[in-house]
């Protein structure tokens, strides 16, 4: 008790030292290339749209819909009422978006300028963006300019006039949610989604079932869901259909997973045959052409859903002694002249194949490649997750790679820090051009052991963002230290809590309880 109380003063007495207001730029992440002046501007009353000379024409609504979405949240919730100065004031957004496509996936252009003029009559905020999602990218960061004035009861935008050019620095930047260990309700998924456009990560890796529970409806094969918890405890397909539309809106792409063949024994409790046996029940049963099928039939049923370029097929930790262990399987094995290893690589190579015939590339978890390694599909996109210092020997076997190395990147570790993740660079060690091409990004992981709706996103947040910072922001403008960005970040992190994400204080280990008394800042 003594020794936490004692923490909790050394922890203020830090935070005392750098959380002050640093007056200057407040963005979370920060852009590539920033520049201000010292003018405030306030928000008019009906501030709204502009899109003359726009290439874009939003018949699904979803520039308006995100104005709309970022309108709202820029007042926190207060109601404003004050009068406005007699000049000074924004009567809008003017966007200007080059490519009439708005097809999100994998690898389109995010990158936008962001322009604030001090003067003018009237004065408009000004965005330029190659696709609508570099607008969305823009507008997350106009609303990081504003900020609520209670004196004048006004929306006061600082430091005017702005300049910003931004792009990402990764192309993929990511969050695992698993909704096998616990079911996570739509309304929770989507308020995942929404928070994640505030940091701009753009994947929202589902990693839909795993051993324990199977809650996704499959058309192919439809009892597949007997291995839900409970019957409430599902997703129909068109939810699955409504939570990438909900995502693409907002520009972020769905990844689903299917891990195979180990973490696969909820698939057994509709179709027992996909079990070794019946008392050894994981990994798949590689013998039984029907594994295959079924595999066929979810990836099939996902292309239809799961746009995307890429899906997930696992292969991570895969314990193969139920199929060394079983009559019908060993004769198999024997049959093919093929010990366990070599039936693990056909069971992964063979998954590889059925995802590619449906048009997919396959990312898979780094042990496939410390196992098979050049004999899987080139194509294929290694997923770091066992330690550091694997990027380095993907990409130098010319594969693509997505580091999320556990130590620092695993947001179930309460014990990794957010200095942890801001620090954690997926080019270390790599200083090869073309090698460093082909780490894609990275991703944060939510693994749902211990996560629910209950406190998913204080164990997300502030974590989350500060990886978010390192996968956006141009190497050379990241903090060397992570206490230079402390104060920008929980300032960052009371935004999200006034825009009612529960992200959790800075001080201490991951989804810690206030130090105290105090402002969201100083905590
Ligand atoms: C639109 O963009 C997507 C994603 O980049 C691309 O695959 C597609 O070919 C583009 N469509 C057109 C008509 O240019
Ligand atoms: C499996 O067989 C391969 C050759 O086919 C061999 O290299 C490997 O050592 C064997 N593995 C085990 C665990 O016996
Ligand atoms: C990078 O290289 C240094 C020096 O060889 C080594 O100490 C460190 O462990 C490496 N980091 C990773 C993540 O591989």
């Amino acid at each position: 008790m003594f020794a936490k109380m004692l923490l909790r003063v050394v922890l203020l007495g830090i935070c005392l030292g750098f959380c002050s207001r640093v007056e200057g730029i407040d963005l979370w992440p920060m852009p590539m290339s920033v520049s201000y002046g010292k003018h405030s501007l306030y928000l008019s009353k009906d501030f709204g749209l502009v899109t003359e000379g726009s290439k874009y024409p939003d018949g699904s609504g979803t520039l308006k819909d995100a104005f709309l979405r970022v309108k709202d949240v820029i007042p926190n919730g207060h109601v404003l009422d004050g009068s406005l100065p007699s000049s000074g004031v924004v009567a809008g957004l003017h966007v200007v978006v080059l490519s009439p496509n708005d097809t999100l996936n994998y690898g389109i252009d995010e990158s936008y300028k962001l322009l604030v003029p001090a003067t003018g009559s009237p004065i408009y905020a000004y965005i330029e963006a190659q696709t609508v999602y570099g607008a969305l990218h823009a507008m997350q960061t106009f609303s990081q300019l504003c900020s609520v004035n209670l004196d004048t009861r006004t929306i006061k935008l600082s430091l005017a006039p702005w300049s910003i050019t931004d792009q990402p620095r990764f192309s993929y930047r990511g969050l695992l949610i698993d909704t096998s260990r616990h079911f996570l309700p739509l309304p929770i998924i989507k308020s995942v989604i929404d928070s994640m456009t505030y940091s701009k990560l753009n994947v929202l890796h589902w990693h839909i079932v795993d051993t324990q529970s199977f809650p996704m409806e499959i058309y192919s094969y439809p009892k597949l869901w007997h291995g839900s918890y409970t019957s409430t405890e599902r997703y129909t397909m068109a939810d699955a259909l409504e939570i990438v539309k909900y995502a693409q809106r907002r520009g972020v792409n769905v990844l689903a997973e299917i891990d195979v063949p180990g973490h696969a024994l909820s698939w057994g409790k509709g179709y027992p045959s996909l079990w070794p046996s019946a008392n050894c029940q994981e990994p798949l049963d590689v013998s039984n052409e029907f594994t295959f099928k079924v595999i066929d039939g979810i990836l099939s049923d996902f292309s239809k859903i799961f746009e995307f370029r890429f899906v997930h097929l696992g292969g991570d930790e895969v314990d193969t002694s139920c199929w060394t262990t079983t009559p019908h399987i060993q004769d198999w094995l024997k049959k093919n002249k093929m010990n366990e290893s070599g039936a693990y690589e056909y069971f992964v190579l063979r998954a590889q194949k059925i995802a590619i015939s449906h048009g997919y590339e396959v990312i898979n978890w780094e042990e496939t490649f410390n196992n098979f390694g050049k004999k899987l599909s080139p194509s294929t996109i290694v997923h770091n997750w066992l330690g550091g210092g694997v990027a380095e020997k993907v990409t130098a076997a010319g594969l693509r790679c997505i580091v999320s190395n556990q130590d620092k990147w695993y947001l179930d570790h309460l014990d990794a820090t957010w200095q942890g993740f801001y620090m954690n660079e997926p080019l270390v060690n790599i200083t090869k051009t073309e090698q460093q091409k082909l780490v894609i990004g990275g991703e944060v992981c939510m693994w749902g052991e211990h996560i629910d709706a209950s406190d998913i996103h204080q164990t997300i947040w502030p974590r989350a963002a500060a990886a978010a910072e390192r996968l956006w922001t141009p190497l050379e403008k990241l903090a060397k230290d992570p206490k230079l960005v402390t104060s920008r970040l929980a300032r960052f992190r009371c935004l999200l809590n006034q825009r009612g994400v529960a992200a959790a204080p800075l001080a201490g280990l991951g989804r810690e309880v206030p130090i105290g008394p105090g402002s969201c800042i100083s905590q």
